[in-house]
Protein backbone atom coordinates (compact mmCIF):
# COMPACT_ATOMS: atom_id res chain seq x y z
CA UNK A 1 0.00 0.00 0.00
CA UNK A 2 2.42 2.23 0.62
CA UNK A 3 4.36 1.55 -2.64
CA UNK A 4 1.02 2.78 -4.58
CA UNK A 5 0.90 5.75 -2.60
CA UNK A 6 4.74 6.42 -2.84
CA UNK A 7 4.28 6.83 -6.50
CA UNK A 8 2.37 10.46 -5.85
CA UNK A 9 4.81 11.51 -3.33
CA UNK A 10 7.27 13.92 -3.79
CA UNK A 11 11.04 13.30 -4.09
CA UNK A 12 12.34 12.93 -0.30
CA UNK A 13 15.68 12.89 0.63
CA UNK A 14 16.96 11.04 3.31
CA UNK A 15 19.74 11.78 5.56
CA UNK A 16 21.71 13.27 8.51
CA UNK A 17 20.53 16.35 9.84
CA UNK A 18 23.03 19.76 9.73
CA UNK A 19 23.21 21.84 12.84
CA UNK A 20 21.50 24.74 11.35
CA UNK A 21 18.43 22.30 10.67
CA UNK A 22 17.68 22.11 14.38
CA UNK A 23 14.75 24.41 14.65
CA UNK A 24 13.02 23.24 11.79
CA UNK A 25 13.08 19.69 13.42
CA UNK A 26 11.96 21.03 16.74
CA UNK A 27 8.81 22.78 14.61
CA UNK A 28 8.59 19.44 13.47
CA UNK A 29 8.72 17.42 16.62
CA UNK A 30 5.74 20.28 17.97
CA UNK A 31 2.66 19.11 15.91
CA UNK A 32 3.48 15.67 17.43
CA UNK A 33 3.97 17.48 21.08
CA UNK A 34 6.96 15.81 21.29
CA UNK A 35 9.29 18.88 21.50
CA UNK A 36 10.44 19.25 25.04
CA UNK A 37 13.69 18.02 24.19
CA UNK A 38 15.65 18.14 28.01
CA UNK A 39 12.88 16.94 29.96
CA UNK A 40 12.36 13.43 32.12
CA UNK A 41 10.67 12.37 29.16
CA UNK A 42 13.48 13.58 26.57
CA UNK A 43 16.83 14.60 28.22
CA UNK A 44 18.73 14.78 24.80
CA UNK A 45 17.72 14.02 21.27
CA UNK A 46 20.82 14.26 19.51
CA UNK A 47 21.58 15.23 15.76
CA UNK A 48 24.16 12.41 15.76
CA UNK A 49 21.40 9.65 16.08
CA UNK A 50 18.99 10.84 14.03
CA UNK A 51 17.73 11.17 10.37
CA UNK A 52 16.07 13.64 8.65
CA UNK A 53 13.17 13.58 5.40
CA UNK A 54 13.31 16.86 3.19
CA UNK A 55 11.13 17.93 0.17
CA UNK A 56 12.50 20.09 -1.95
CA UNK A 57 15.44 21.33 0.72
CA UNK A 58 12.74 21.68 4.06
CA UNK A 59 12.89 19.09 6.74
CA UNK A 60 9.15 17.40 7.11
CA UNK A 61 10.42 14.32 9.39
CA UNK A 62 12.38 12.94 11.74
CA UNK A 63 13.16 9.85 13.59
CA UNK A 64 15.91 9.01 16.43
CA UNK A 65 17.48 6.22 17.84
CA UNK A 66 19.80 5.51 21.07
CA UNK A 67 22.63 2.59 21.06
CA UNK A 68 22.05 0.91 24.14
CA UNK A 69 24.30 -2.11 24.39
CA UNK A 70 26.07 -3.31 21.27
CA UNK A 71 23.06 -5.54 20.35
CA UNK A 72 19.95 -3.35 21.48
CA UNK A 73 19.09 -0.09 20.83
CA UNK A 74 15.59 1.89 21.50
CA UNK A 75 13.84 4.16 19.12
CA UNK A 76 13.59 7.68 19.82
CA UNK A 77 11.14 10.31 18.19
CA UNK A 78 9.55 9.92 15.13
CA UNK A 79 7.08 12.59 13.41
CA UNK A 80 6.62 13.96 10.50
CA UNK A 81 4.57 17.31 9.27
CA UNK A 82 1.21 16.07 9.12
CA UNK A 83 1.25 18.06 5.76
CA UNK A 84 2.96 15.34 4.62
CA UNK A 85 1.66 12.55 6.50
CA UNK A 86 0.36 9.13 4.70
CA UNK A 87 2.96 9.83 1.75
CA UNK A 88 4.84 6.69 3.18
CA UNK A 89 7.77 9.14 4.30
CA UNK A 90 7.31 7.87 7.94
CA UNK A 91 7.99 4.07 6.47
CA UNK A 92 11.14 5.47 4.72
CA UNK A 93 12.67 6.74 7.71
CA UNK A 94 12.12 4.25 10.54
CA UNK A 95 13.06 1.97 7.63
CA UNK A 96 16.53 4.01 7.35
CA UNK A 97 16.79 4.04 10.80
CA UNK A 98 16.02 -0.15 11.23
CA UNK A 99 18.93 -0.75 8.44
CA UNK A 100 21.59 1.72 9.86
CA UNK A 101 20.79 -0.48 12.91
CA UNK A 102 21.17 -3.58 11.77
CA UNK A 103 24.30 -2.72 10.05
CA UNK A 104 25.87 -1.60 13.21
CA UNK A 105 25.21 -5.19 14.62
CA UNK A 106 22.13 -4.24 16.67
CA UNK A 107 19.95 -7.02 16.97
CA UNK A 108 16.64 -6.23 19.24
CA UNK A 109 15.03 -2.89 19.16
CA UNK A 110 12.44 -1.11 21.36
CA UNK A 111 9.54 1.25 20.44
CA UNK A 112 7.23 3.22 22.43
CA UNK A 113 4.56 4.81 21.15
CA UNK A 114 1.23 6.09 22.64
CA UNK A 115 -1.37 5.89 19.54
CA UNK A 116 -3.39 2.64 18.90
CA UNK A 117 -3.16 3.41 14.98
CA UNK A 118 0.66 3.82 15.39
CA UNK A 119 0.92 0.48 17.19
CA UNK A 120 -0.69 -1.64 14.59
CA UNK A 121 1.47 0.52 11.79
CA UNK A 122 4.63 -0.98 13.44
CA UNK A 123 2.83 -4.53 13.57
CA UNK A 124 2.02 -4.82 10.18
CA UNK A 125 4.72 -3.26 8.52
CA UNK A 126 7.75 -3.67 10.48
CA UNK A 127 7.39 -6.91 12.16
CA UNK A 128 7.25 -5.55 16.23
CA UNK A 129 5.37 -7.18 18.94
CA UNK A 130 4.04 -6.05 22.14
CA UNK A 131 6.24 -6.47 25.02
CA UNK A 132 3.05 -6.26 27.09
CA UNK A 133 4.72 -3.32 29.18
CA UNK A 134 3.01 0.11 29.37
CA UNK A 135 5.58 2.76 30.24
CA UNK A 136 3.99 5.75 32.52
CA UNK A 137 4.54 9.14 31.28
CA UNK A 138 6.68 11.08 33.66
CA UNK A 139 5.45 14.92 31.63
CA UNK A 140 3.27 15.90 29.64
CA UNK A 141 4.31 14.28 25.93
CA UNK A 142 2.72 12.86 22.73
CA UNK A 143 -0.48 12.52 22.86
CA UNK A 144 -2.64 14.85 26.29
CA UNK A 145 -5.46 11.61 26.50
CA UNK A 146 -2.65 9.03 26.94
CA UNK A 147 -0.70 8.88 30.21
CA UNK A 148 1.38 5.92 29.44
CA UNK A 149 3.68 4.12 26.61
CA UNK A 150 2.59 1.08 24.74
CA UNK A 151 6.33 -1.00 24.73
CA UNK A 152 6.89 -2.52 21.21
CA UNK A 153 9.81 -4.48 20.54
CA UNK A 154 11.60 -6.18 17.01
CA UNK A 155 14.15 -8.72 16.11
CA UNK A 156 16.41 -6.78 13.56
C1 LIG B 1 3.40 7.79 12.74
C2 LIG B 1 3.83 8.78 11.65
C3 LIG B 1 5.31 9.12 11.81
C4 LIG B 1 3.63 8.09 10.30
O1 LIG B 1 4.15 8.99 9.31
P1 LIG B 1 3.63 8.91 7.80
O2 LIG B 1 4.60 9.59 6.94
O3 LIG B 1 2.20 9.35 7.73
O4 LIG B 1 3.71 7.33 7.58
P2 LIG B 1 3.41 6.47 6.27
O5 LIG B 1 2.82 7.32 5.21
O6 LIG B 1 4.63 5.72 5.97
O7 LIG B 1 2.33 5.48 6.82
C5 LIG B 1 1.07 5.97 7.23
C6 LIG B 1 0.53 4.97 8.19
O8 LIG B 1 0.44 5.57 9.48
C7 LIG B 1 -0.82 5.23 10.06
N1 LIG B 1 -1.12 6.31 10.96
C8 LIG B 1 -0.94 6.24 12.28
N2 LIG B 1 -1.28 7.38 12.85
C9 LIG B 1 -1.68 8.22 11.87
C10 LIG B 1 -2.16 9.54 11.86
N3 LIG B 1 -2.28 10.24 13.00
N4 LIG B 1 -2.45 10.11 10.68
C11 LIG B 1 -2.32 9.40 9.54
N5 LIG B 1 -1.87 8.13 9.50
C12 LIG B 1 -1.57 7.54 10.67
C13 LIG B 1 -1.74 5.04 8.89
O9 LIG B 1 -2.72 4.12 9.27
C14 LIG B 1 -0.84 4.48 7.80
O10 LIG B 1 -0.80 3.09 7.89
P3 LIG B 1 -0.98 2.17 6.57
O11 LIG B 1 0.28 2.36 5.74
O12 LIG B 1 -1.07 0.80 7.10
O13 LIG B 1 -2.20 2.64 5.87
C15 LIG B 1 2.96 10.06 11.68
O14 LIG B 1 1.58 9.70 11.66
C16 LIG B 1 3.21 10.94 12.89
O15 LIG B 1 4.09 11.80 12.89
N6 LIG B 1 2.41 10.74 13.97
C17 LIG B 1 2.51 11.53 15.21
C18 LIG B 1 3.74 11.17 16.02
C19 LIG B 1 3.83 9.70 16.38
O16 LIG B 1 2.90 9.08 16.90
N7 LIG B 1 5.02 9.14 16.09
C20 LIG B 1 5.36 7.74 16.38
C21 LIG B 1 6.04 7.66 17.70
S1 LIG B 1 6.74 6.05 17.97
Amino acid sequence: MCYLRSMVKPVVEIRRPRGDEWERILDVLKTANFHRIGGTEMPEFPLSDCFVALVGGRVIGVAGYRILDETTAKTTLLAVDPANRSLCVGTDLHRTRMDFLRQRGVRTLYTNTDDDRVVNWYIRHFGYRKTGDLIPKTEPFGRADRDHWINLRVDL
